[in-house]
């Protein structure tokens, strides 16, 4: 939550900042803003804008300013209301400090009221402000060392940067607990929360370890821990593209990437698996194969849609491996009192890789000895460098806050991980054989629902008028109708329940009448029937039902209101294209509502607060 970008060098640093915060706008979009200055003059441009990015950037183009190096920041709102006061970056009393910041400084009250009291004055209601005056109050002649021995008195998570007007030409970047990335150019720097922010300028990149800083200055780069103690980091050169940084003509990046899903796919599996031995090859897994051989437990902790990506993966394993598989909300495991040992596995599932819930959990796996596995996105991020061994999607970036393709991603990905740990226990080849026939199928599966793409936006406008939904699946499916509530919930701010079908006449129903219409996914399987009987409840109850069923299933048309068909695969499959029809009709759904879809209110894409 909450972007930071910084750019020293030759040229204007103002648009290459405007554009850096764009691609971090993901992160936060109720508020922005710019320090800049220009070297000769020592002038400083720092415009505050409530809002999104844009509105910033009519701002500062008013302005027309030029220097040559600065900070930006895009906030999601933790301390104080979205208002331009509160907005970054932030000043000391002096107003030549400028400092933007990622994470919370939990002891803010107590260092406000001490600097209060030796006579500073603040004018939001952030805690980013603090951490700006303690700097100057701990001046002394040395910026760095001001910084440093302020750092080391906040307690909590930062990603800061800093530049002063009465030391130019420096930018002193920190972090613990929040991502913070240096990009290398020829001649220039930058920094930020996320490489997609300067992948454009450079992809040569250093990350910052917690408990680090860096000073940024014309010419080179110093790194230290918070005593001051050098260290010494090559840049590592990344393989990211800047490839999903536009729309390609579609509405919205959600529905650019919900199109991408036959390609994800092919990503996910490009080179990772052996028809002929019915098996997968995950290179990122191999240095710890066998000691994820001998786990007696796996457990997958996440949170959002990758949550639901963990549960389906619970079902995944038990059939093809045999593991006792667990699945718990990161913010709930990181408080549980588990034993864990080395026969214990726990796979953080993340897109971002920076989830401040989902790395506490992998933490704390990691102290109580647990092999801690990933299986990420974004190539880099902290949770990829801080498991023992992990996958990647290689899904490239992902946009829109709503995840869909990373979802497909992870659900590809968790069967090739099943199936590489099934293979050499009890899993037949055969079995294995057939599963990666009917993996290699599903990108044109998935191109046919997204060719009946129109037929999905009629059901969705035609059910706009209402103002709750129940989703309901079974087994397998049960994940896909919380992911499929959860898309609809997210986008369109419409009430929507996931529930599994067995659960339903334990409450739910009570609350089904002709204004409360239910989803229903339905597609064969052994618990067909068991969900055909849930529907028949329904309708004796006059709700309207949704189906998505398998393409020829003439029978569940005649009970139905509206149906959508998907084409069939084998059943553990099955919940990969189910899920594709209801990313559409929350897509199409709040489209019409006219919703702010890629940056839905209040939520972020990447949460870095617990
Ligand atoms: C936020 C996003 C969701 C995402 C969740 C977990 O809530 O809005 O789309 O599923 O975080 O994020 P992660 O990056 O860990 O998958």
């Amino acid at each position: 939550m909450c972007g930071i970008i910084c750019y020293i060098g030759k040229q204007n640093s103002v648009p290459i900042l405007i554009e850096g915060l764009k691609r971090l706008e993901y992160r936060g979009y109720d508020s922005a803003g710019i320090a800049s200055l220009d070297s000769e003059s020592n002038n400083v441009l720092f415009v505050k804008s409530v809002g999104k990015v844009s509105e910033l950037e009519k701002k500062v183009k008013s302005h027309k300013f030029k220097g040559d190096y600065g900070i930006a920041h895009t906030r999601w709102a933790t301390h104080g209301k979205p208002t331009e006061s509160n907005a970054h970056p932030h000043t000391d009393c002096s107003k030549k400090l400028f400092l933007i910041h990622n994470g919370i400084i939990e002891n803010y009250e107590v260092l406000k009221r001490e600097l209060e009291k030796k006579g500073h004055r603040f004018v939001s209601d952030t805690d980013t402000e603090v951490l700006a005056h303690l700097i100057e109050d701990n001046l002394d002649g040395n910026f760095e060392d001001a910084v440093r021995k302020s750092l080391g008195m906040v307690e909590g998570t930062f990603g800061i940067a800093v530049i002063h007007r009465d030391f130019p030409r420096k930018i002193i970047v920190a972090r613990r607990g929040s991502p913070l990335i240096i990009g290398v150019g020829e001649g220039e720097y930058l920094a930020a929360s996320d490489v997609n922010a300067f992948i454009r300028y450079t992809n040569r990149v250093i990350y910052l370890n917690d408990d680090e800083m860096a000073l940024l200055n014309d010419d080179n780069i110093v790194i230290t821990d918070l005593n001051l103690n050098r260290i010494s980091k090559e840049p590592e050169t990344i393989d990211w593209s800047v490839e999903g940084d536009d729309k390609k003509g579609f509405k919205h990046f959600m529905l650019k990437e919900i199109y991408e899903q036959p390609k994800t796919v092919e990503n996910a599996i490009r080179g990772r698996l052996i028809e002929g031995e019915g098996i997968s090859k995950l290179g990122g897994l191999e240095p710890v194969i066998e000691k994820i051989m001998n786990l007696k437990k796996l457990t997958f902790v996440s949170c959002g849609t990758s949550f639901y990506a963990g549960l389906y993966g619970k079902y995944i394993f038990e059939r093809l491996t045999d593991l006792d598989v667990y699945v718990d909300y990161a913010s709930e495991f990181r408080y549980r009192n588990l034993k864990l040992s080395e026969y214990d596995g726990v796979m953080a599932i993340s897109q971002s890789g920076e989830t401040a819930d989902t790395l506490a959990a992998l933490r704390e796996a990691k102290r109580k000895g647990a092999l801690v596995l990933g299986l990420v996105n974004v190539v880099g991020s902290t949770i990829a460098k801080e498991t023992d061994a992990g996958v990647y999607c290689h899904a490239g970036p992902e946009i829109g806050v709503a995840s869909t393709k990373i979802f497909v991603s992870q659900c590809v990905i968790l069967n090739l991980i099943a199936l590489l740990i099934g293979r050499r226990k009890g899993l037949s080849i055969f079995d294995g054989m057939n599963l990666i026939r009917e993996i290699k199928k599903l990108p044109e599966h998935i191109k046919t629902i997204l060719e009946n793409g129109n037929v999905i936006r009629d059901i969705a406008r035609k059910y706009l008028s209402f103002k709750d939904f129940l989703y309901i699946g079974r087994h397998l499916n049960y994940p896909v109708a919380m992911e499929g509530a959860l898309k609809l919930k997210e986008i369109s701010y419409v009430h929507a329940e996931g529930y599994p079908a067995g659960e339903m006449k334990h409450g739910p129903i009570s609350l089904i009448d002709e204004n409360f219409p239910t989803v229903a996914i339905a597609t064969n399987g052994f618990t067909y029937e068991k969900i055909v009987s849930n529907i028949q409840e329904i309708k004796a109850r006059n709700g309207k039902v949704i189906a998505i069923a398998t393409e020829g299933n003439t029978e569940i048309e005649k009970i139905v209101d509206d149906i959508i068909f998907v084409p069939e695969t084998i059943d553990i499959l099955q919940p990969i294209l189910n899920v594709i029809p209801l990313q559409l009709f929350a897509y199409y759904f709040a489209d019409f509502k006219g919703c702010d879809i890629d940056k839905p209110r209040n939520l972020a894409k990447s949460v870095t607060v617990e």
